[in-house]
């Protein structure tokens, strides 16, 4: 079991920083959430937005049919391609010829991902091994899959250890978290385009100041430390330092915007307007749903 692997590692090395449980919480290589992950959506812990229907996938390949025209040969590298379940929607909508490729760390959605694009011309990276492209980069709820430091409120930083054969950190009062890995994860993915454009989906805000560390098991809120490996943990997404790691690799920001005005932006709406067989239409732009909680950022290097 995961927290008997942690326990032995902590008694051997001493605590460990929070982002190290959070990478061992979901990509153990034996007990990795992430890593044996088979399913996203009503089946699995959570669900996102091109589980929810093809109308996602449908508004972003509208947006990107122009940004692709003003390419040559473009790619698009989607981050973290969950079931391929956007991969397969997005490609039956765009028109343009484009070179997909998939950055996917766990081995088992990878498998998923490559039964369900079947027929499909898909390339799987576990690192970006291309330079000098055109193209987009593709990334929905990525960023907040990735590990964060947790903090107290006075700025020091948090340990994981254990108690009474219990998993707990270190530090008493208020937290928050802080994602240092944005500009180490997006230096060798934004360099090896020469052109392109970027769109960022995700849960967060221009800044994040509280505590927004949460873990997800069946659709339930549950402890980040009582189940590791068995529950999705994620911290909302700081789009402020999110875009100082795209200017720090020499790229421009467009746009910030809530997925709800992103969408409706993109005609997202039947023309007939909202009825009831539309839930997930309105799930996905309802400023009560994911339409403020999520936010799109475009980005540019042109
Ligand atoms: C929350 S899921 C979102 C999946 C999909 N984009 C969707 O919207 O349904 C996060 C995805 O990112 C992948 N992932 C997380 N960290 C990664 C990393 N450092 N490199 C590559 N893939 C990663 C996960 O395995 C998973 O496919």
């Amino acid at each position: 079991m995961l927290a008997q692997k942690i326990k032995a590692l902590i008694t051997e090395k001493g605590p460990i920083p929070f982002s190290a449980y959070m990478e061992l919480c979901l990509f153990d290589s034996e007990y990795g959430y992430y890593t044996k992950l088979t399913d996203i959506g009503k089946r699995g812990d959570f669900i996102t937005a091109p589980e929810c229907g093809p109308y996602f996938a449908k508004a972003i390949a509208g947006f990107l049919e122009n940004k692709l025209a003003q390419l040559e040969n473009p790619v698009i590298l989607e981050l973290g391609g969950g079931t391929g379940q956007f991969a397969q929607d997005l490609l039956s909508f765009l028109q343009t010829k484009v070179q997909y490729f998939i950055l996917e760390k766990s081995p088992s959605l990878r498998k998923i991902q490559k039964d369900k694009l079947t027929g499909h011309d898909v390339t799987w990276l576990e690192e970006v091994n291309f330079a000098n492209v055109e193209g987009v980069v593709l990334a929905n709820e990525f960023f907040d899959a990735l590990p964060v430091e947790r903090f107290t409120e006075e700025g020091q930083q948090c340990f994981v250890t254990f108690q009474d054969n219990q998993l707990v950190e270190t530090g008493t009062g208020q937290y928050f978290e802080k994602c240092l890995l944005f500009k180490e994860v997006l230096r060798p993915i934004l360099q090896a385009f020469k052109r392109g454009f970027a769109l960022v989906v995700d849960y967060g805000d221009e800044r994040i100041e509280r505590s927004t560390l949460t873990a997800y098991q069946q659709h339930q809120i549950v402890s980040v430390f009582d189940s590791p490996g068995e529950c999705d943990i994620t911290a909302h997404v700081d789009f402020t330092d999110l875009a100082e790691a795209f200017l720090a690799c020499g790229w421009n920001i467009d746009f910030l915007k809530a997925q709800g005005q992103f969408l409706l932006e993109q005609d997202i709406l039947p023309e007939s307007g909202l009825s009831a067989e539309n839930y997930a239409i309105k799930r996905l732009i309802d400023p009560r749903l994911m339409g403020q909680l999520f936010k799109v950022m475009g980005a540019a290097k042109i």
